[in-house]
């Protein structure tokens, strides 16, 4: 399918994500969720703790398998995937930031940010692109620094040219913001708008912060699983 015939950077139609609990009893996550994100838009989900956003999240960037419903990505419905063919899916289109950073502990910033384009396996020299990824959040002066020399933000601000160094078609962020002080959330709030921009993504987004939900141009709440 060509790039244009792709409306939607991500489609779902009625999915629902339900558990089999260790009683045997069944326990409903998500259900009914219908949505719809343009390319290129940014989306916010909110909702209260508990409610369905991390799942949601994982659902869909096809991390997860809904139990009913389908979720296309990027055209391509994932009805019929196994997961190995949902990670060739994901490959080089998707990226994710976390609240906790995810950084490999053993390795510097640089290296870092490095290592999903060594394992994509397709760039020619990922130590540059990484180079230019890690001045476009201010941080060439802590190229060799491991994350454990490294502040929260500035931890956040690795992680965040990690996700966007090879240029994510969709990047999701699930409260990426939720263990930094105020000011140091604004900042990286900003990054993440100009970065997404800048790459021309999709933005997906939870967060519990209204006012940053606020400054994408979609917003859906979940309560109990559902969309409010
Ligand atoms: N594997 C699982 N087994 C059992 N229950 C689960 C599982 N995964 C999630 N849940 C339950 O599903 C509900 C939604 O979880 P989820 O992590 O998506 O919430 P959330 O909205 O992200 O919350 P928070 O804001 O606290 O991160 C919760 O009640 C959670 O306990
Ligand atoms: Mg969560």
């Amino acid at each position: 399918m060509s790039e244009k015939e792709i409306s939607y950077a991500i489609e779902t139609i009625n999915m629902a994500k339900k558990i089999q609990l260790k009683n045997n009893q069944p326990l409903s996550i998500l259900d009914d969720i219908t949505l719809q994100i343009p390319q290129g838009s940014s989306v916010a989900i909110t909702g209260a703790s508990g409610s369905g956003k991390t799942t949601l999240l994982g659902l869909l960037a096809g991390l997860d398998a809904p139990s009913s419903g389908d979720i296309k990505l990027l055209g391509q419905s994932m009805l019929n995937l196994d997961e190995d063919q949902r990670a060739a899916l994901r490959l080089g289109q998707v990226g994710f930031v976390f609240q906790s950073f995810h950084l490999m502990n053993n390795l510097s910033a640089l290296e870092n940010i490095m290592l999903p384009l060594e394992l994509e396996q397709m760039h020619k020299d990922p130590r540059a692109m990484a180079k230019e990824a890690l001045e476009q959040v201010g941080l060439s002066e802590r190229a060799g620094h491991l994350p454990t020399q490294l502040s929260g933000g500035e931890q956040q601000r690795v992680a965040l040219a990690r996700a966007f160094v090879n240029k994510p078609k969709i990047l999701f962020a699930d409260e990426p913001t939720g263990n930094l002080d105020q000011a140091t959330s604004n900042e990286i709030e900003k990054l993440l708008f100009q970065l997404q921009q800048n790459n021309k993504s999709t933005l997906v987004l939870v967060t519990h912060d209204e006012a940053l939900a606020e400054q994408c141009q979609i917003h859906h709440r979940i309560v109990a699983g559902k969309l409010a």
